[in-house]
Order: C-alpha cells, then sequence, then structure tokens
C-alpha cells in the first residue's frame, strides 16, 4: 500500500515538474528545467530555471521552488521531483541537481528523509536521499 502511494506521489510530482519546465526562461542554454517541491503539509510547490543575460544571475528550477515555499513562510519538505533536458518535449537526460541546489536543500530538508526524485527519458526516474547526493556537508548543525 505504502509503495503504491509512493509510486503515485512520485508519478504526480514528475508532471507537475514537466509542466513548471514549460515556464523555463532559458534563452541562452536552452536547457529546460522544472522542479515540484513537496511540502511537509502535502502543497506542490513549483519552479523552473530563470536565466540571465549576465549568466551568474541566473536561478535553478529547485532554488526558484524552495525560494517561492519559503518566503511564503514553508520550510518543511518532504521531496523535490526534477525534471530536466534541452529544448523540446520530452526528457532526453537525468538532470542531477547541481551542488548549490544540493546545499539550498540541505538547509531545509533531513538528509534521510528528504528525498530526490530525477525524471528521465520514456518515463524513468531516479530516486535518491539528500545524503546520498551531499555526503558530510557543512549545515545548519556546523552553526547551531
Ligand atoms: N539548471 C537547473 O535549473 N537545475 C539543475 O539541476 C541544473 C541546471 C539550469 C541552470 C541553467 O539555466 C540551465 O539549467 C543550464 O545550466
Amino acid at each position: 500500500m505504502k509503495e503504491e502511494s509512493n509510486h503515485h506521489t512520485i508519478q504526480m510530482l514528475i508532471q507537475a515538474a514537466m509542466e513548471a519546465r514549460k515556464k523555463a526562461y532559458a534563452p541562452y542554454s536552452h536547457y529546460l528545467v522544472g522542479a515540484a517541491l513537496l511540502t511537509a503539509d502535502g502543497q506542490v510547490v513549483t519552479g523552473c530555471n530563470i536565466e540571465n543575460a549576465a549568466y551568474t544571475p541566473t536561478n535553478c528550477a529547485e532554488r526558484t521552488a524552495f525560494f517561492k515555499a519559503v518566503s511564503e513562510g514553508v520550510r518543511e519538505f518532504r521531496a523535490i521531483a526534477v525534471a530536466g533536458s534541452p529544448e523540446g518535449d520530452t526528457l532526453t537526460q537525468y538532470a542531477w541537481p547541481c551542488g548549490v541546489c544540493r546545499q539550498v536543500m540541505a538547509e531545509f530538508g533531513n538528509p534521510d528523509e528528504f528525498r530526490v526524485i530525477v525524471a528521465g527519458p520514456a518515463g524513468a526516474y531516479r530516486v535518491a536521499t539528500l545524503r546520498e547526493m551531499l555526503p558530510e556537508s557543512f549545515g545548519p548543525k556546523n552553526l547551531g
């Protein structure tokens, strides 16, 4: 039963990430990314990458979703789905989150509970914990 509901939640999040990907503003890289962040209370907050002519102000889809949620007062999260690939309607690769986004996730997610779901080609996906993605990290515990 739990497996079934997990599968359903994952599919729903990937679908939301694919929808968010359509909003990506990526005129320079032409690499479109969408993210869907599941909050502890069951809301889904989406994000897309937002590029900039000056390049470095570019924000990844994952951080857009996190910053939207946190700026609305939400700080507890269960999972994020990421869907990224070069321009085109379908995914041709897995877009594992960049190091900066992993660090942002580590600020708000429990390393062994928060799940990162990366959508791949033809409906495939992979799941990892935050600890697997960012082992031995510097985080809130170092300062608290
Ligand atoms: N990007 C993301 O949005 N998320 C990732 O996990 C990897 C990279 C964006 C940033 C930039 O707009 C484009 O993809 C190419 O790096």
